[in-house]
């Protein structure tokens, strides 16, 4: 075990040592006068900093310092106690640097959005979270923009200028920095405000048939979920590769082996009133007023793309991308639009084993769509668990998709389908025909970061473990996409995970496929299942990796 002294708990375990970086003196010093605690019980704001060891996360205390950047998000410097106070979306504001009467495709522009509260004063501290695109209604075309936070109520936008003819720049206040605390504060401390069921099946001694439904969780001591019960509460269900350990309250007459579905089981919304307010919809992902003025792109000689055949490792920029009539031109690495005799061709001869949640079983849908020789195979497993199976003999292809191991908010399905992901890679050969698929995200945003951090890291070395024995396998990620605005699952929260899952596979040879900018750019209302359109320009992505061009 590594550093397990109080104060290395606090400095490198503390959920909320990013704001260290702001302040000299440790933490723990002054977090009694931070976050909301004039409205909230503070004594159950802040408590105790978990007494994990990373080296149960299976990092090094270096990476998890990284981590810890990589997550920072600024803050409120006062607690908040009214309303007033919180970043409007009606007072904030965005202006166009130095607009010019036209650009060049190519050419930059800078965008600066200033945060105001309420009564219209200048916030003094960052930590809004903004979305920024550039986009044309009419030539359906739309860029992503990185908001870039001053830490002072100024924020700044850089937009590349992709496509000849006209532009406007949008910005949304999707969480004030007020309501980003709430999110915080209840990730940290309610991380069982999302519940699960376990099913038990079983005959009692007179050999009557019984069943019993119990709450099921995450095991970790900590975050709200030690509410699910203590000493001897529960059947723990420890996995013996990866080491998690997954809870069921005891059943009253029932063994633990009797535990045969899982299912989501529901949510409790803890908000107290004022955070209500703060996380309001009229407060949230709001449009902000700003330069509407149209910016005016000519023609150059030279057309924005990029030749680099795509390979594993390759970084993803901002932007990643952009749209024009509908069709997404990557900037990761040159991609072709595949028509479905092409797709075909590309993935035959190729195992394809996708794993994740519904957006990944999104791609698996596509594929077995677009290349209609795939067809399904009837397993008999619920559909939201897996797995899932279509194969075309006369290609040779076999495509295969299965949900992520537990948490999973899902219909009743058996628990012996739901497998931790880096199990099923430790469980393959790999080798050039394998093209292995996963996500995590979705069903991890009301976890703390260092639970998820575990969950990516044992799948790194399951990753690290199948390119040493099989080099020439693909292995592509999926980002998050946009989508949900609320405490059970915030693009917020989305965000963070994403930054997480990207530290860790730093280095790594594999693709990280950026769905963020493409889902969060897009004219459609987010939706954290993207519309046909979206799929097909990701899976678009997806095929270059395959089959460069
Ligand atoms: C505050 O939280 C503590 C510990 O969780 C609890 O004992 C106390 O009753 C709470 N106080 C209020 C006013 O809710
Ligand atoms: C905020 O910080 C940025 C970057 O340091 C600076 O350019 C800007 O002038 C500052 N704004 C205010 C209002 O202090
Ligand atoms: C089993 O059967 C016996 C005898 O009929 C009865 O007394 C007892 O209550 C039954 N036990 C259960 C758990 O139903
Ligand atoms: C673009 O091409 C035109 C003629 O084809 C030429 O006159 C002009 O100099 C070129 N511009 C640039 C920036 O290369
Ligand atoms: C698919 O594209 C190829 C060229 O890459 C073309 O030859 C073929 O006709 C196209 N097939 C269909 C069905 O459009």
């Amino acid at each position: 075990m590594l550093c397990l002294g109080l104060l290395c708990f606090l400095v490198v375990w503390s959920h909320e040592s990013d704001q260290q970086q702001r302040h000299s003196h440790p933490k723990f010093l002054q977090q009694q006068n931070r976050g909301l605690d004039t409205t909230t019980n503070s004594s159950s704001l802040f408590r105790a900093a978990p007494t994990v060891s990373v080296s149960e996360i299976g990092i090094s205390v270096e990476e998890w310092t990284r981590i810890q950047q990589t997550v920072f998000w600024d803050g409120p410097d006062q607690p908040v106690t009214a309303l007033s106070m919180s970043t409007s979306p009606v007072h904030s504001t965005f202006s166009i640097q130095n607009l010019r009467k036209s650009y060049r495709i190519g050419d930059e522009i800078f965008v600066t959005v200033i945060a105001r509260d309420f009564k219209s004063n200048t916030k003094r501290y960052g930590g809004d979270f903004f979305q920024a695109k550039l986009f044309s209604s009419k030539q359906k075309a739309s860029v992503f923009g990185e908001v870039v936070d001053h830490r002072n109520g100024s924020y700044s936008v850089r937009f590349l200028l992709p496509w000849v003819g006209q532009a406007k720049v949008a910005v949304r206040l999707i969480h004030s920095s007020e309501a980003v605390q709430v999110l915080k504060r209840h990730r940290d401390t309610d991380s069982d405000r999302v519940y699960f069921r376990g099913y038990f099946k079983g005959f009692d001694v007179n050999g009557t048939k019984l069943s019993e439904v119990v709450e099921c969780n995450v095991k970790w001591e900590h975050n709200g979920l030690e509410r699910l019960g203590g000493g001897n509460c529960c059947c723990d269900y420890r996995d013996a590769q990866t080491g998690e350990v997954w809870r069921c309250q005891k059943p009253r007459f029932l063994t633990c082996n009797n535990l045969v579905y899982h299912s989501m089981g529901g949510y409790r919304n803890r908000l107290t009133g004022f955070e209500r307010k703060l996380m309001g919809k009229k407060l949230t992902n709001r449009g902000i007023r700003g330069d509407s003025r149209v910016i005016t792109v000519l023609p150059t000689n030279t057309s924005i793309g990029v030749t680099t055949k795509c390979h594993p490792g390759v970084s993803t920029p901002v932007p990643a991308g952009f749209y024009l009539k509908n069709v997404w031109t990557s900037l990761v690495c040159s991609t072709h639009h595949f028509n479905n005799t092409e797709a075909k061709q590309c993935l035959r001869d190729r195992h394809i084993y996708i794993m994740g949640d519904s957006t990944s079983r999104q791609w698996f849908d596509y594929l077995r769509t677009a290349v209609p020789t795939l067809k399904s195979v009837n397993l008999h497993s619920q559909m939201q668990a897996g797995p899932l199976m279509a194969v075309d003999l006369d290609n040779n292809i076999d495509l295969h998709w299965r949900a992520h191991g537990p948490p999973l908010r899902s219909r009743k399905s058996p628990v012996a389908d739901l497998h931790y992901i880096s199990n099923e890679i430790d469980g393959l050969a790999g080798g050039p025909r394998m093209v292995i698929v996963f996500n995590v995200g979705p069903h991890f945003t009301t976890y703390p970061l260092a639970f998820f951090t575990r969950r990516v890291a044992r799948i790194r070395a399951a990753v690290l473990a199948l390119l040493t024995r099989a080099p020439d396998t693909t292995v592509i990620i999926k980002t998050v996409n946009t989508g949900y605005k609320d405490v059970f699952g915030s693009d917020w929260y989305a965000l963070q995970l994403d930054r997480i899952l990207r530290e860790i596979f730093q280095g790594v040879p594999v693709f990280i496929l950026d769905v963020w900018q493409m889902t969060a750019c897009h004219y459609n209302k987010e939706n954290i299942h993207p519309a046909p359109l979206i799929i097909k320009n990701e899976m678009d992505i997806f095929l270059s990796f395959l089959c460069p061009v």
